[in-house]
C-alpha cells in the first residue's frame, strides 16, 4: 500500500447505474486496480439530498455494491465500501465546509441545475454536496479520481479547498487529479443528445440501464434520436450520431475514424443496430455476475464489513492529522 499511488471514486446508489456511469467512470475503476491502490465507495450520504424510501434505499445500496463487483471492481485488490459506514466522511465534511466559500458553492452547475429542477426541495445538503465529495477524496490522500466529465467542476473545487487548507496549515492534503476516459466521458441522452444520459430522466428510452435486458438495449438504440441527414460522421452539428459513435467506439475500442469508415455508406438503421448489439454484448455478462453476487448475501456482507474496516483505518489517520492542524486535538 505504502508506495502505490492512490485512486478514489464514488457513485450514488439510487436508481441503478446507466451506461453513462459505466463508460464514464466504473469501467475505468477496474482497469486502474493493477497499477494503483484503489478505494471505491457507494456514496449513500450523497443520495440523501433527495427523498428516498428507506427500505428501497437499503436495497439499492446492496445492488450498487454488487454491480461494482460485477463490473470488475475486485474487493481483494481494492477497498470497496459504503460511505455511511465510515463516520469520518461526515466529520471531515464539516471541517472543510468552514474552508469553502458560499460563492464557490453557488457557482456549481449541478447545484444550479438541480435546484432549478426541484425548487420544492433546495436543502442545505444539496448546496454543500461538493464539500462532502471533497471530504471523500481528501480523506484517502487520493492522487487520481476516475470520473465522468460532469464531475469535473466538483473535483476542481476539491483541489481549491485542499490548496487553500494547505496554504494556511502547511502540507496536509494530497492535491488530486481527475482521470477521464478518452471517449464517452460524457454519454448523452438517446432522446435529447444535448443533455447528459441520466438515471433520473423521465423518458426511459433516453437512457440505457446496466440492468436492462439485451432486447431492451437494442430496442432503445433503434429508437435513438439521430440527425437530419444520413451520414455517419462525428461532428459538433450531429450530436445524436456523434454520441452513438462515441458509445460504439468506447465499447469496441475502435477509433472514431475507424467507426466512420466501417459504416461509410450504410444507413442509420444498420448503425444503430450495431451499436445496440455491441453494448448489449458487453453488459450481458456483467448482469449475470450481478445476479449471482446479489444472491450471495453472506459474501456481500463480508465484503462490505471488510471494506469499511480498511477504509476507516485510513480515514481515522487523516482526520486526526487535520484535527491536530486545526488545534482541536
Ligand atoms: P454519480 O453517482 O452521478 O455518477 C457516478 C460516475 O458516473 C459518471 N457519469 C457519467 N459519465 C459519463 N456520461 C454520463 N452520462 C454520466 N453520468 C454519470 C459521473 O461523472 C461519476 O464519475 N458526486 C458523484 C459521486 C461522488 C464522487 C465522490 C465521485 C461522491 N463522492 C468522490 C468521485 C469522488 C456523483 O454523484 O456521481
Amino acid at each position: 500500500m505504502a508506495d502505490k499511488k492512490r485512486v478514489f471514486s464514488g457513485i450514488q446508489p439510487t436508481g441503478g447505474f446507466t451506461l453513462g456511469n459505466y463508460l464514464g467512470a466504473v469501467r475505468n475503476w477496474g482497469v486502474l486496480q493493477d497499477e494503483y491502490k484503489c478505494l471505491y465507495c457507494v456514496v449513500d450520504l450523497h443520495s440523501l439530498t433527495v427523498r428516498n424510501d428507506p427500505e428501497v434505499l437499503k436495497k439499492q445500496i446492496r445492488e450498487a455494491y454488487a454491480m461494482l463487483l460485477a463490473s470488475g471492481v475486485d474487493p481483494q485488490r481494492s477497498i470497496v465500501f459504503v460511505q455511511s459506514h465510515v463516520a469520518q466522511h461526515a466529520e471531515l465534511s464539516w471541517l472543510l465546509s468552514c474552508y469553502t466559500q458560499f460563492g464557490e458553492l453557488s457557482r456549481m452547475t449541478q447545484f444550479k441545475d438541480k435546484s432549478q429542477k426541484h425548487p420544492e426541495n433546495i436543502n442545505a445538503g444539496l448546496f454543500t454536496y461538493p464539500v462532502l465529495m471533497a471530504a471523500d477524496i481528501l480523506l484517502y490522500d487520493a492522487d487520481l479520481v476516475p470520473i465522468g466529465a460532469d464531475q469535473k467542476q466538483h473535483l476542481e473545487l476539491t483541489r481549491d479547498i485542499a490548496i487553500r487548507f494547505n496554504g494556511v496549515y502547511g502540507d496536509t492534503f494530497v492535491i488530486p487529479e481527475g482521470y477521464f476516459p478518452k471517449v464517452a466521458a460524457r454519454v448523452m441522452s438517446l432522446q435529447q443528445p444535448s443533455d447528459k444520459m441520466s438515471k433520473s430522466d423521465p423518458n426511459e428510452n433516453a437512457r440505457i440501464m446496466m440492468k436492462d435486458s439485451s432486447e431492451a438495449i437494442v430496442k432503445k438504440f433503434k429508437r435513438a434520436v439521430t440527425d437530419s441527414d444520413s451520414r455517419i460522421v462525428f461532428s459538433d452539428d450531429k450530436p445524436g450520431i456523434s454520441n452513438l459513435i462515441s458509445i460504439y467506439s468506447a465499447v469496441t475500442g475502435k477509433t472514431t475514424v475507424e467507426v466512420e469508415a466501417e459504416f461509410d455508406g450504410k444507413g442509420y438503421g444498420a448503425f444503430k443496430t450495431a451499436v445496440g448489439e455491441a453494448v448489449a454484448d458487453i453488459l450481458a455478462p456483467i448482469r449475470t455476475e450481478y445476479d449471482r453476487l446479489l444472491a450471495d448475501t453472506a459474501y456481500l456482507d463480508k465484503c462490505m464489513a471488510d471494506g469499511a474496516a480498511q477504509a476507516a483505518e485510513i480515514a481515522a489517520g487523516t482526520l486526526l492529522r487535520v484535527q491536530k492542524k486545526l488545534g482541536i486535538r
